[in-house]
C-alpha cells in the first residue's frame, strides 16, 4: 500500500502510488473545482480524478491543475485518444479508463502521463500483461467481483496491480486495501450530490479526512 505523496509536484510513476484513496469527481459547474479540491487535499486525498462524464471536466482539469499546487488532478472515463489529448493538454497528470481498446492503449502510453486502462475479467488482464501494462482499474469492482476476485487473481496472475472502484465505500475499503495486488481504491463515497450541490465544502473535508484516515 503506497502511502501520500511527499512531493505532490513531482512526476508520478504509477496512479496506483499516488495515495490510497483516489476521488472520482464528476463535476457539473467548473466553479466548484476549486473549492471542491481544496477540500479533498485538506481532508488528506490529494489525487483526484475528474470524470470526463460532464461538459464542465476539462475546464475543473485546467482549474485544480492551475490553483490546487497540492492536488495531483487525473482524468477519468477517458474512452478515446481524442478524450486522452484533451486531458493532457488540461493538466491531467494521470489518466484512468472504465476500460480499454488498442487504440486507447496507444494513445495513453503516448502521454507521457501514468494510465490506468479498466478490466473486469481475467482474460482482460491477460490481454493487458501481454501489451506491456501491469497496472490496471478494476471496475465495476463490487459488481464484478468484489476483493475475493481480486485476491483470488493474485495467485495466477501475481504481477497485475489494481485499482478497484465501482461501489467502494468505508466499509469494503479496508478489504480492499489489505490486498498484495491493490495500490490504491478509488470512490465516490466522499462527494456525495447533496454535498456538492450544497456547496457543503466543510462536509466533503470531513469525509475525505474519514477516508485517508482508513489506511
Ligand atoms: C466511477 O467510475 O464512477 C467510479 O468507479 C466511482 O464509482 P462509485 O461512484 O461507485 O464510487
Amino acid at each position: 500500500m503506497p502511502s501520500m505523496p511527499s512531493t505532490p509536484s513531482a512526476p508520478a510513476a504509477s496512479v496506483l502510488d499516488l495515495a490510497p484513496v483516489v476521488p472520482v469527481v464528476v463535476v457539473d459547474d467548473a466553479a466548484d473545482a476549486v473549492p471542491l479540491a481544496r477540500a479533498l487535499v485538506a481532508g488528506g486525498l490529494p489525487a483526484i480524478e475528474v470524470t470526463l462524464r460532464t461538459p464542465a471536466a476539462l475546464d475543473a482539469i485546467r482549474a485544480i491543475a492551475a490553483e490546487v499546487p497540492d492536488a495531483v488532478v487525473g482524468a477519468g472515463t477517458v474512452i478515446s485518444p481524442a478524450n486522452v489529448a484533451d486531458s493532457v493538454s488540461a493538466g491531467a497528470r494521470f489518466l484512468v479508463s472504465p476500460g480499454w481498446t488498442d487504440a486507447l492503449l496507444v494513445a495513453m502510453k503516448g502521454s507521457g502521463v501514468p494510465f490506468l486502462p479498466g478490466v473486469s475479467t481475467t482474460s482482460e488482464v491477460v490481454a493487458l500483461l501481454e501489451r506491456g501494462v501491469s497496472e490496471m482499474k478494476f471496475f465495476p469492482a463490487e459488481a464484478a467481483g468484489g476483493a475475493a476476485y481480486l485476491k483470488s487473481l493474485a495467485g495466477p496472475l501475481p504481477q497485475a496491480r489494481f485499482c478497484p472502484t465501482g461501489g467502494i465505500s468505508p466499509a469494503n475499503a479496508p478489504s480492499y486495501l489489505a490486498l498484495k495486488n491493490v495500490g490504491c481504491v478509488g470512490g465516490s463515497w466522499m462527494l456525495p450530490a447533496d454535498a456538492v450541490a450544497a456547496k457543503d465544502w466543510a462536509r466533503v473535508e470531513s469525509l475525505a479526512r474519514e477516508a485517508s484516515g482508513l489506511v
